[in-house]
């Protein structure tokens, strides 16, 4: 659903959380108020700080409404959250078809196109959007871009078999311009990060202007030999929500 965005009352009643975390818990539980359906029974997870929320809300749906759930992860991270969250476990190889995946992202632009992979997840995120029958993104305000780029992302995450990775980043440079791409490091530069794949991640920035047509270049890396999945994601989310500072939530 593409339009005008809108904005809508806070389902929050608990305040003891402020600011960035107040606006990613908006977020979340209004989406999972609008769109985990009693019918639903497979849930897609994704993974990073505002997924939590999204728990946080479809625990408080109850056990026995989730006792008919299984619930797919997006990694590591999300499988974690689903066993300690003590809710059913599932994997997208026995479940294919999802009804309704929610899930983070670093930008989302008014045609609902995302970049995601800030925790270097999005060939999983990517698979679990696909499955779903409904897509659904929740982010605080930040991530509420008119165009890709205009906020403060490091670039387009890229996951690589480190093999190809030197070819890579020296490929991106024709495709992307002149920003210079870089492997994404481990904490205290202790070596590359490694996804839950076995791969590496490129961060490549690039020109706004030239990612005014996403697909395009989504599709121009992808075609680089060792590529594994690029973190622009397009025309595949039916809806996204954003928590505002005021408290409201806007939903394009
Ligand atoms: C992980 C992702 C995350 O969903 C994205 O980075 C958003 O994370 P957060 O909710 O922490 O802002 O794509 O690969």
């Amino acid at each position: 659903r593409i339009g005008q965005p809108t904005k809508l009352v806070s389902p929050i009643k608990d305040q003891n959380i402020t600011g960035l975390e107040k606006s990613k818990q908006l977020a979340a539980w209004t989406a999972v108020d609008n769109h985990v359906k009693p019918e639903h029974r497979i849930i897609g997870i994704g993974s990073g700080s505002t997924v939590p929320y999204v728990v946080e809300r479809i625990v408080q749906l109850g056990a026995e409404a989730n006792q008919a759930r299984v619930f797919i992860p997006t990694g590591f991270q999300s499988k974690e959250l689903i066993v300690s969250s003590g809710l059913n476990l599932g994997d997208v190889d026995e479940y294919p078809t999802i009804d309704v995946t929610l899930d983070g992202a670093d930008e989302v632009d008014r045609e609902l196109n995302c970049i995601k992979g800030g925790g270097a997840c999005h060939l999983r995120e990517k698979v679990l959007a696909e499955a779903a029958t409904t897509f659904i993104l929740v982010a605080d305000h930040r991530k509420n871009v008119e165009f890709l780029g205009t906020s403060w992302t490091p670039g387009i995450p890229i996951e690589v078999v480190p093999f190809a990775y030197a070819k890579v980043l020296q490929n991106l440079h024709h495709i992307l311009g002149s920003p210079q791409a870089t492997l994404r490091m481990a904490v205290k530069k202790a070596g590359p990060v490694v996804t839950d794949n076995g791969n590496f991640v490129i961060d490549a920035p690039f020109d706004p202007e030239v990612m005014k047509k996403p697909y395009t270049i989504m599709a121009q890396i992808k075609m680089l030999t060792g590529v594994v999945e690029v973190g622009v994601f397009c025309h595949m989310a039916q809806a996204a929500y954003f928590g505002n500072e005021d408290g409201s939530v806007t939903v394009k």
